[in-house]
């Protein structure tokens, strides 16, 4: 085969792409404990656009100066394949959260300023079984970021979950201080709505994390062509209100295509709709939950 891009099982990859990581570089890079807010991007129902905006957001985070940290929670790994980075047998959360080793062995620079991964891998899937195996494995995350914030400071760290209620995305749910609901504008957005914020309120008042915040809802793959689209956002807002991000995502076929080549939205098409709209989520996330830049060096 010869060096131009070649077929995978995720479509064209360019190999120059593919980084093969030094497992310790960053730590130069990062600055020293800070506050490192934790944001679950999560919704039970699969293909809303979870996976999408944790790759976008963290990259437009991480391009406004924020010292970012995506954890691929999902075994799909599509954050992780989404952003060009090879899939490695031990390179997840899975051993940390099992007991063996820390979060920040598995830290690897995404080839990007200011953004950070933990790569998903076909091994997280053990984690159903094997986890609940003990008392506090819901907490098993938790434990892990609280360790690791104590060692290094990154100005927001975004957890992509599988859909549905799976122990992984339990795990985030009682990791994270704020919950990012991705809702896809359509019928049944309403029901799955329900469901992930019943969930919140389990989360809640079951003691498991009680501080954890609804940060906002994400609504999704607007189509401007459908009444449809305007009247899921209209009757969510009346909901909701100003929980709803006032960035919505348009549907835009660019955002499809640019996880084959590896590449965020912003590499992939600077102009297009999707990333101008990524990147006013970004900075509404950065004034909202006030954000810190990295200290310039
Ligand atoms: N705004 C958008 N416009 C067009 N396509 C989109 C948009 N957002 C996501 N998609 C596409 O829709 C599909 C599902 O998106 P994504 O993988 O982000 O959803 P997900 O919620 O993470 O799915 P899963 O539940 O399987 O993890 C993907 O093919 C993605 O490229
Ligand atoms: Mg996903």
């Amino acid at each position: 085969m010869g060096s131009g891009p070649f077929a995978t099982s995720f479509g064209l990859l360019d190999p120059s792409r593919i980084l093969f990581l030094a497992s310790t570089a960053w730590i130069r890079t990062l600055a020293k404990p800070m506050e490192s807010p934790v944001f679950a991007i999560a919704n039970q129902k699969g293909g809303v656009g979870k996976t999408t905006s944790a790759i976008n957001l963290s990259a437009g985070l991480a391009a406004r100066g924020i010292d970012t940290l995506l954890i691929d929670l999902d075994p799909q790994a599509n954050a992780t394949s989404g952003l060009g980075l090879e899939k490695e047998v031990g390179a997840s959360a899975y051993g940390p959260l099992m007991g063996d080793g820390s979060l920040s062995d598995k830290i690897v620079e995404s080839g990007r300023n200011h953004l950070f991964v933990i790569r998903s891998e076909r091994d997280l899937v053990a984690t159903e079984v094997e986890l609940p195996r003990d008392e506090d494995y819901l907490l098993r995350l938790r434990g892990l970021l609280d360790a690791l914030k104590e060692e290094y400071g990154f100005g927001a760290i975004i957890l992509d979950c599988p859909p549905s209620s799976t122990v992984l995305s339990l795990n985030a749910l009682a990791a994270a201080d704020y919950l990012a609901v991705a809702l896809q504008c359509e019928y049944l957005a309403m029901e799955g709505l329900g469901e992930i914020l019943n969930l919140l309120k389990q989360i809640r008042e079951g003691g498991v994390n009680p501080n954890l915040e609804l940060a906002g809802i994400l609504m999704t793959m607007f189509d401007i062509r459908t009444n449809l689209s305007q009247q899921v956002v209209s009757e969510v807002r009346a909901h909701f209100g100003d929980k709803i991000f006032s960035s919505i995502i348009p549907r835009n076929i660019r955002l499809t295509e640019s996880p084959s080549f590896g590449q965020t939205i912003f590499e992939y098409e600077k102009s297009s709709s999707g990333a101008l709209a990524y990147d006013k989520l970004s900075e509404e996330f950065i004034s909202r939950f006030q954000l810190k830049a990295a200290a310039k060096e």
